[in-house]
């Protein structure tokens, strides 16, 4: 009878092939409205327009700085590009002033800078960017609605220690399908499963109703991570989501992110957990304080326990490294849970991106499409399974598409130097 129940927990995280199709055909129709003028103030899919519009084509040269305040880490790099030689120069130290210290360039020629800032800012040109609203956590007040760019350089201006030229805000997912691009021209998406999940993609002009002009493409951020606010994937969300939007920093938002990223897989598991110990099912029914406590499942825990070979043993140790008294049966369901959330996410996060390259195809009216996705993420790269479900995922939902997925190894700090870099040189062309 106990295993009976805990299957049922479980069952709850089994996606059909219908559901997940049915994901899919939702997030299509979400973004069709996100870049329709009319729908857009609707859509839970914002498809914000970025202004990136240009690959870079290898002319590119000079030095310029990027910022990248991303979900686990801050980043502050110096990137030279060598037209010809891909050569990269990567730093990473905690601040501004610090780092141009730290490299003999503070009072220097005023660089020109990239900032990769992985929010939802609401673009009007490749400069500016207003925050639309924090996700993933960051709660930092008297920002939202705010130009992250002004922000940038008042606080530059308060120092008044160095000068620098701010030429783009540019989403992590934008970085790294641009980090990833520079390497591979198939390269038109950016995804990030991370601490949040979010895509980007290039959209033809023609198509963006909220930007003027209709040649050539612009990258679009989708902002998926919204999916779901209206209710759309209510059918397949379970009690633990809602206890896990119900306790987060943005209840009702970012639906679809609370169930497919890193920030938040571990807290569905500490959810099902807590109330298969109420059932008695585990931890011999005590649910103890660190059981109550937010946020002890990491990405990095989940990983762990889910590592194929892993013994039993192990898995209780990871356990007991978390607080929680383990009996070996305990620790066989802890694995179940975690794999069940995980493949969910997985899947999910392949249906979003079915949707996306089948998009692109019927956009360019072909049979078949080859399109290369640049990746990054902690979820992507660390987690055991994450990466190859999420591609099975997407070969099952989009057959006629022919996917690549690019880990970016340089963040996407090199993307939004390359966007800077593309940005200088068309402004240089036209002066
Ligand atoms: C980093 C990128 O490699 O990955 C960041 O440089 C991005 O821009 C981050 O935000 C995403 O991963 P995570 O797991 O840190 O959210
Ligand atoms: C969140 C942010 C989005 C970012 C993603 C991945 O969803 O809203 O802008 O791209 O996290 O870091």
């Amino acid at each position: 009878a106990q295993r009976k129940l805990i299957d049922e927990v479980l069952s709850l995280f089994q996606l059909t092939p219908e559901h997940l199709v049915n994901v899919k055909n939702k997030m299509r129709a979400e973004m069709e409205y996100g870049l329709k003028k009319e729908t857009q103030p609707l859509a839970t899919v914002k498809m914000l327009p970025t202004y990136v519009c240009a690959m870079p084509d290898g002319t590119e040269k000079g030095n310029y700085l990027a910022l990248d305040l991303g979900g686990t880490n801050f980043r502050v790099l110096l990137v030279k590009i060598r037209s010809g030689r891909r050569s990269l120069f990567d730093h990473i130290v905690h601040c501004i002033a610090d780092f141009l210290d730290y490299m003999g360039i503070k009072g220097a020629s005023r660089l020109p800078l990239g900032f990769t800032f992985s929010f939802p800012c609401k673009q009007t040109g490749l400069d500016k960017g207003t925050l639309v609203e924090w996700t993933k956590g960051f709660k930092a007040t008297d920002c939202e609605g705010e130009d992250v760019v002004d922000m940038l350089r008042e606080a530059i201006k308060r120092r008044n220690e160095f000068e620098l030229d701010i030429v783009a805000v540019v989403n992590d997912t934008v970085g790294t399908m641009m980090t990833c691009g520079y390497e591979d021209p198939d390269c038109e998406i950016g995804l990030i499963a991370g601490t949040g999940s979010n895509m980007c993609y290039m959209e033809e002009m023609k198509n963006i109703e909220l930007v003027e002009g209709n040649e050539g493409k612009m990258c679009i951020n989708t902002e998926w991570g919204g999916f779901g606010d209206n209710g759309c994937l209510d059918e397949i969300r379970t009690q633990y989501d809602t206890e896990v939007d119900e306790g987060s920093l943005n209840p009702g938002k970012q639906r679809y992110e609370k169930m497919t990223s890193g920030m938040y897989l571990g807290e569905i598991v500490r959810q099902i957990l807590i109330d298969l110990t109420k059932h008695g099912l585990l931890f011999r029914g005590q649910i103890s304080e660190r059981l109550r406590t937010r946020g002890i499942f990491e990405t990095k825990f989940l990983s762990q326990i889910e590592s194929d070979g892993l013994a039993l043993l192990q898995v209780r140790r990871i356990l007991q490294q978390l607080g929680l008294d383990s009996t070996c049966e305990d620790s066989i369901v802890v694995k179940e849970v975690c794999g069940a959330v995980s493949r969910r996410a997985a899947q999910l996060c392949g249906a979003g991106l079915a949707a996306i390259v089948e998009k692109r195809r019927e956009d360019r009216n072909l049979e078949h499409l080859k399109i290369t996705v640049g990746v990054d993420g902690t979820l992507y790269k660390l987690h055991p399974h994450f990466s190859r479900i999420l591609r099975e995922t997407v070969k099952e939902l989009a057959p006629q598409c022919d996917v690549t997925f690019m880990l970016s190894e340089d963040g996407s700090g090199k993307g939004a130097a390359l966007i800077t870099a593309v940005a200088k040189r068309l402004h240089l062309k036209k002066d």
